[in-house]
């Protein structure tokens, strides 16, 4: 597969922008394509936003020039000058399908093309597709510039090649690539995700808490501890020095108790109405904007602490560290 000195995004909104300012400050050159003339300016602007944490994350590491961004709202120009296209589109298995069929043709067989998708299975994207050997899920979180998590899915017709090559891509960029071994719907992540957000739904449902008592429950207590080890490795000190053995004899006839649901509650007016006053009461009057500041202040400054031990998040920006400095030494 080609070296990456150009980066194709096929949309350019929440995600696209993220994916923007990550491989620029990595050196890479970027090539956005949005059906969306307006786009240009913002992708302009997120880009803008993001690059004084990703400096804030990467002081003292030896970072390349910055690469530089074009735009244009023709997705088969992009493709045509693109090492690697991410896609990052609606959630809507025919616009995706439709988006990448339009440009996969314009693109050389070598070049990678993943998508940020969040639920569907590479699989069902790739199905028709021209080369779908290079095809990839490459899943990210956002904000895309400051977590470094990416899930790389492959389906039936992708090659162990392009996975290969794509989780390597991601690492240049600083990234930390989870190699999913099977695809399911959601891949990993998101199905842990999805269940909390279904417990969510359902005590806002029962109006057993609100979304602020909901968080709390969350940031105060078993969440402030993710970062570092993750739920199962909490779990195993949680049994004391009788570690993961004695953890799950002790929970395990909670397992029968009705503690959580399985279903998702139906999105009713009534749930809806609680969750977006509920948020808009924490926001207490504060921008999407001035959140989006405290968050990746403290998104930065948390990876900075765990680097110091080395764990998590930290252990990415360390190895990161390591082939910049190899960079550097070999030039
Ligand atoms: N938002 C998140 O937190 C998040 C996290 C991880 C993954 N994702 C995934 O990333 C993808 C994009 O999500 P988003 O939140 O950035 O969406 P978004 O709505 O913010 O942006 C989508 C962009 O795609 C553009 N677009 C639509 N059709 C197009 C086409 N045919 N060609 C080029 N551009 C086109 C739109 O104009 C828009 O700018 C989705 O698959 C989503 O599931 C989202």
């Amino acid at each position: 597969m080609r070296q990456v000195l150009t980066l194709g995004l096929l949309g350019t909104g929440v995600i696209g922008g993220g994916w923007a300012a990550r491989a620029l400050h990595c050196g890479v050159d970027v090539i956005a394509a949005d059906i969306q003339p307006e786009m240009e300016n913002s992708i302009h602007e997120a880009v803008a936003r993001a690059i004084p944490s990703l400096e804030a994350l990467t002081a003292g590491i030896p970072m390349p020039p910055r690469g530089k961004l074009t735009f244009t709202t023709e997705p088969e120009v992009m493709a045509a000058a693109a090492d690697f296209i991410q896609e990052n589109v609606p959630e809507n298995i025919e616009t995706k399908r439709k988006a990448l069929g339009a440009i996969a043709r314009a693109t050389g067989p070598d070049v990678i093309i993943s998508s940020s998708t969040s639920g569907f299975m590479p699989s069902e994207i790739q199905e028709g597709l021209w080369h779908p050997e290079r095809f990839v899920v490459g899943h990210p979180f956002n904000p895309v510039y400051l977590c470094p998590l990416v899930e790389v899915v492959g389906g039936e017709r992708t090659s162990q090649a392009a996975k290969d090559s794509a989780a390597e891509f991601y690492r240049s960029i600083g990234m930390h690539a989870l190699l999913v071994r099977r695809e399911v719907p959601g891949h990993i992540a998101d199905r842990l995700q999805e269940a909390m957000w279904r417990e969510i739904l359902h005590a806002l449902n029962d109006d057993i808490a609100t979304t602020s008592e909901l968080d709390e429950s969350i940031v105060y207590g078993f969440g402030l501890r993710l970062p570092i080890m993750g739920m199962n490795q909490i779990c195993m000190m949680a049994g004391g020095e009788g570690g993961a053995r004695h953890y799950l004899k002790q929970f395990a006839p909670s397992l029968d108790w009705p503690w959580s649901h399985l279903k998702a509650p139906a999105l009713t007016d009534e749930i809806i109405d609680r969750f977006v006053q509920g948020t808009a009461d924490q926001a207490a009057g504060r921008s999407i904007r001035e959140l989006e500041n405290i968050r990746d202040e403290c998104l930065v400054a948390i990876q900075r602490v765990l680097a110091k031990h080395d764990v998590g998040a930290g252990r990415t920006l360390n190895a990161f560290e390591k082939r910049a400095k190899k960079r550097v030494e070999r030039a």
